[in-house]
């Protein structure tokens, strides 16, 4: 989703705009733009292109020592130069950057247009600048204020004034926004990385903080203008994380992560054999837990239905899975002996967010499980557990739902081991199945070159089915969602046993069906099911862990090393992602940047 970057300082501000939006890049966007001050003239570039041509376009601009940059994912009016941000106000004296939804634009934009002030976009964002133009008394702090009281929804938003070339205002209500604090110079950014090259001192503004940078230093007030306190928080990351680091694509070099990924989450929680969690969760309220919902979005969501599968395996506790989006308006019945496990890479899903304040309302306990610390979510929660993937920049995520699945698992073996609800030597031995983990899925990473012939054979198909019974729906359902959402080819994840019910309709003279099969008690069943689709043409690919798969009944096989049941989607999505991978390779897409796809999904 967009981005946004602002600089003041010594140093000339076009490169460090550049840089952090490159940095911004993973998020998502389509389009991008940025704006500076020289010698009191205002420069503003914009583009549908990528960032490189921004650079071209800013090449003869004057050194400048402050500007704001901002990648869009358009909301409000479509996606052309004009509609891109910075935003002016008509006499291109107050200049704004945007991220979230103005809800009351359409009233506002009314009311300034019946003032005189005349509008170049279509965007929501173009009010901002002109109400700070009306409302302007001299005082730029309380006129953000003022506008910012008047506007409803959310945003955060970066803003320069023409004639103040000395000062960078920072708010922001329910979107991300973070101060950078450096030596001789100062930066906002809706997300560390795009100034992380240049500090990890950072201040994590509130809602309705406002926040005034010159070059020497940072002051933030609250929404009623009082001085507050600075807190600086040193970020623990590394600027080499968004790197390839010699792979051709950040989704390969996150897809080659997962090994370690899962071995640095056990590594972290795992000491002596036991399973440390740092929880205000005592015993007591363990065992009166009554029902668990799991609430995500996306690929964070289907982590979560294998967190269901593993809970009520090992505790017997009934788990819902719910889709935030959904969930927040359902008028959902929750009891105070309920647990509700949110799960977000991000920690900004704008849906998850809304669900955490309505469980946190209600006053039911819950674990976020993250894996951006310091994020919304992060610090909206009264239990966190972390998931040790690093920064993932490829928009599909990999390494992260790894990470989720892996961390869930663990969190099912710690309630199972509280509550005494499943065989203390069973658990124990499902412990070190899951210490065992890494080596098999190294195994499977390097069978690459199995999944990058497969993928060839369906790169120009327009249907893929992704078929499985009961965890291996679930496998199913993300590597389903992984094809479609990288290389637009239409991708359905199906209850096998669903498939007769309707989608079996869309079954014709080859197309691929890639079924999973990692669950003993149901190949049986799986094997009818594949008979079915076989005798409607289906050209078959079965991913298999299970030796007794009957390799005759398909058109293709891939074999899996055997691993505990419960962890199968752990190794069995690996030959999803690099197959989705490959097949958006072959067909020449832009694999670490989808179109209409946003990295942290912060409007709803
Ligand atoms: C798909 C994908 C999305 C996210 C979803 C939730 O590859 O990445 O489906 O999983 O937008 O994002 P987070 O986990 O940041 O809340």
């Amino acid at each position: 989703m967009c981005g946004i970057v602002g600089y003041i300082g010594e140093n000339d501000a076009n490169s460090i705009l550049i840089n952090g939006l490159r940095k911004l890049e993973y998020r998502g966007y389509d389009s991008c733009g940025l704006a500076t001050i020289s010698n009191g003239e205002l420069q503003i570039s914009k583009t549908l292109n990528r960032i490189e041509s921004l650079t071209a376009a800013i090449q003869n601009n004057g050194v400048s020592h402050i500007g704001i940059g901002h990648t869009r994912w358009a909301t409000h009016g479509g996606v052309c130069e004009r509609n891109a941000h910075p935003h002016t106000d008509s006499y291109k004296k107050f200049i704004v950057v945007h991220n979230g939804i103005i809800e009351n634009y359409l009233s506002l934009k009314k009311m300034l247009k019946e003032k005189g002030y005349t509008f170049y976009s279509d965007t929501d964002t173009e009010v901002v600048p002109n109400l700070i133009d009306l409302y302007y008394n001299g005082n730029l702090l309380e006129t953000v204020k003022k506008v910012t009281s008047i506007i409803e929804g959310s945003f955060a938003f970066g803003i320069l004034c023409k004639d103040r070339p000395n000062e960078l205002i920072a708010t922001k209500r329910n979107s991300p926004l973070i101060v950078g604090i450096g030596n001789n110079e100062n930066f906002i950014a809706s997300d560390f990385s795009a100034i992380l090259k240049y500090t990890n001192k950072i201040c994590i503004l509130e809602n309705d903080d406002i926040a005034i940078l010159n070059e020497k230093e940072v002051k933030v007030y609250d929404k009623n203008l009082d001085p507050k306190q600075v807190t600086i928080k040193e970020i623990d990351a590394d600027d080499s994380d968004s790197e390839k680091n010699g792979y051709d694509h950040f989704m390969l070099k996150e897809i080659n992560e997962n090994t370690i990924t899962v071995k640095k989450t056990i590594d972290y929680y795992v000491i002596d054999g036991k399973i440390n969690f740092d929880l205000n969760l005592t015993d007591n309220d363990i065992k009166n837990i009554k029902q668990i919902k799991i609430i995500a979005c996306g690929t964070a969501m289907h982590a979560g239905l294998n967190g269901k599968n593993i809970i009520e395996k090992l505790t017997r506790i009934p788990v819902s899975v719910e889709v935030a989006s959904e969930f927040r308006y359902s008028d959902p019945i929750l009891t105070e002996n309920d647990l509700a496990i949110f799960i977000s890479q991000s920690g900004e899903t704008a849906d998850t967010i809304a669900c955490l304040e309505l469980v946190k309302k209600k006053g039911i306990k819950h674990v976020s499980i993250v894996n951006v610390k310091d994020s919304t979510i992060d610090r909206l929660s009264e239990n966190v557990l972390y998931t040790k993937a690093g920064t993932e920049i490829a928009v599909a995520s990999t390494k992260a739902y790894i990470a989720q699945v892996m961390l869930i698992d663990l969190f099912a073996i710690y309630l199972a081991d509280k509550l005494e609800s499943y065989n203390k030597e069973e658990l124990s031995k499902i412990l070190n199945y899951a210490i065992e983990l890494p080596n098999k899925m190294q195994e499977v990473l390097e069978m690459d070159s199995m999944f990058c012939d497969y993928a060839k054979s369906i790169s120009n198909c327009r249907d893929v089915f992704f078929l499985g019974r009961g965890l291996d729906y679930y496998i199913a359902l993300e590597g389903s969602l992984k094809l479609k959402e990288i290389s637009y080819i239409h991708s359905e994840g199906t209850q096998f046993g669903e498939l007769k019910h309707g989608p079996i309709a869309l079954m014709e003279e080859g197309t691929p069906a890639i079924v999973m099969a990692t669950q003993e008690k149901l190949l049986d069943k799986t094997i009818s099911n594949i008979k079915e689709i076989k005798a409607r043409g289906a050209r078959v690919l079965a991913v298999t862990t299970l030796k007794e798969f009957p390799v005759d009944i398909v058109d293709e096989v891939i074999h899996l090393p055997k691993v505990c049941e419960l962890f199968s989607p752990l190794e069995a999505i690996i030959p999803l992602q690099l197959i989705a991978y490959h097949v958006t390779v072959n067909k020449g897409l832009d694999v670490d940047k989808p179109r209409n796809l946003a990295k942290s999904v912060t409007v709803e």
